[in-house]
């Protein structure tokens, strides 16, 4: 397959979350932008002249679905992840998080537990929380930045709480781990067992790297079941606001179309969405070629140069996603201090690892490396120089 060539672009001043809004979120807006999730290159040609076509020669009006975005994702399941689905099992979101916060009301009542996995994703924990659920979480086991899951943690805390749901992130953000099979058959064993129902996001799906092997849920299980997909972060289109509910369980198939229908009477999202999602999943492939191998070098590069300089910065493998995950302990084990070296000395921007499951994280950082070689060169050595002028963890 030929390769189409990445190509980056400057971000600044286009009103994007991740360079134009991190005051809100750091107090200061010149910093280096290696926080949000999204990437500093242009989309895929493919969707970027679906688009051009769509504006030069639509009228907005009402939209009528046509099944082609649907089928264009059943293809790319089938043809990259070895899963065949059926149209009849999607179902619409705006976005990931979106969704969650849908199949957590639909899917459970007021006060009942909804697990993760910590460290994770943030917003999952809002989904639960916002909902009025009751938040409960087991910690992955870090061996020296070697992630996997406590089975018999998450057993007792099955056992103590009785969750409804557990929220997966698969891949896993922050710490960039493909499951398994064989793991994500054991969280499937031990769910069927204490009866709980399986949310699995898998929004980071299509980036993973040599070696390693997604496995889809569905593949594993597909009763008690809800998958969640897009083509936002394998295409960076999170902005069109277009993901996908993937329910082949019946009973909750009728479970959340009751509540679609009463509550949130949304019958689909935008024509534009639709639009570049279809076109991405049918063309986009040598692009997201090219992403990966800029992204595994980027992982590479910082990785060397903090081998160098910082020879104590734990940095986690990356098996999957774009997010690097670097445990900076030795140098650094308050927030104060990871902000002062990170933020004031380095000017970066990046997620705070306490915003992924509190206090026990503090001293970690995740960087997101889906922006250019040089961002990456002089993100890592201004942050490997700053580490090896510390001298004692404070
Ligand atoms: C695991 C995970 N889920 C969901 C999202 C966000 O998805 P959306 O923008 O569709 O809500 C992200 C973005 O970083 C993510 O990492």
């Amino acid at each position: 397959m030929e390769l189409e060539p990445l190509t980056g672009v400057e971000r600044r001043g286009t009103d994007c979350l991740k360079w134009d809004a991190m005051k809100r979120s750091f107090g200061e807006e010149d910093l280096e932008a290696f926080w949000v999730a999204d990437m500093d290159f242009h989309a895929p040609l493919c969707v970027r002249e679906t688009l051009r076509h769509w504006a030069d020669t639509a009228v907005f009006g009402y939209y009528a679905h046509p099944q082609e975005w649907k089928l264009a994702f059943l293809d790319w399941m089938e043809r990259r992840h070895g899963l065949r689905m059926e149209a009849a099992w999607l179902r619409f979101a705006p976005g990931i998080v979106t969704g969650l916060y849908w199949m957590v009301s639909a899917l459970s009542e007021p006060g009942d537990a909804v697990a993760v996995l910590k460290p994770v994703y943030y917003p999952f924990f809002d989904a639960v929380q916002d909902t009025g659920r009751r938040l409960v979480s087991c910690d992955l086991r870090n061996e020296n930045g070697v992630y996997s899951i406590d089975f018999d943690a998450l057993e007792a805390l099955f056992d103590r709480e009785r969750p409804k749901l557990i929220i997966l992130s698969s891949p896993h953000n922050p710490v960039g781990r493909v499951f398994l099979r064989e793991e994500l058959e054991r969280i499937s064993a031990l769910c069927d067992c204490y009866g709980v129902t399986v949310l699995s996001d898998e929004i980071h799906q299509d980036l993973v790297f040599p070696g390693h092997r997604q496995v889809p849920m569905l593949s594993v299980r597909q009763a008690n079941t809800v998958a969640f997909a897009s083509a936002s972060k394998t295409f960076n289109l999170a902005g069109l606001q277009n993901s996908y509910l993937i329910l082949p369980d019946p009973a909750l198939r009728a479970k959340f179309d009751a509540y679609a229908r009463s509550v949130l009477a949304i019958h689909g999202g935008a024509e534009v969405g639709e639009l570049a999602a279809a076109a991405a999943y049918r063309g986009g492939e040598p692009w997201l070629g090219s992403l990966l191998l800029q992204v595994r070098e980027n992982f590479e590069l910082v990785r060397a140069v903090l081998r160098e300089k910082a020879p104590k910065a734990v940095v986690t493998e990356l098996e999957g996603t774009y997010l690097m995950w670097i445990d900076l302990r030795a140098y650094v084990r308050t927030k104060e201090a990871v902000k002062e070296l990170v933020q004031t000395r380095c000017r970066l921007a990046v997620d705070y690892g306490d915003w992924f499951g509190g206090k026990d994280y503090v001293g970690f950082i995740r960087l997101n490396l889906a922006t250019s070689r040089e961002n990456c060169l002089r993100a890592a050595n201004r942050l490997g120089d700053a580490l090896a002028s510390v001298n004692i963890a404070r």
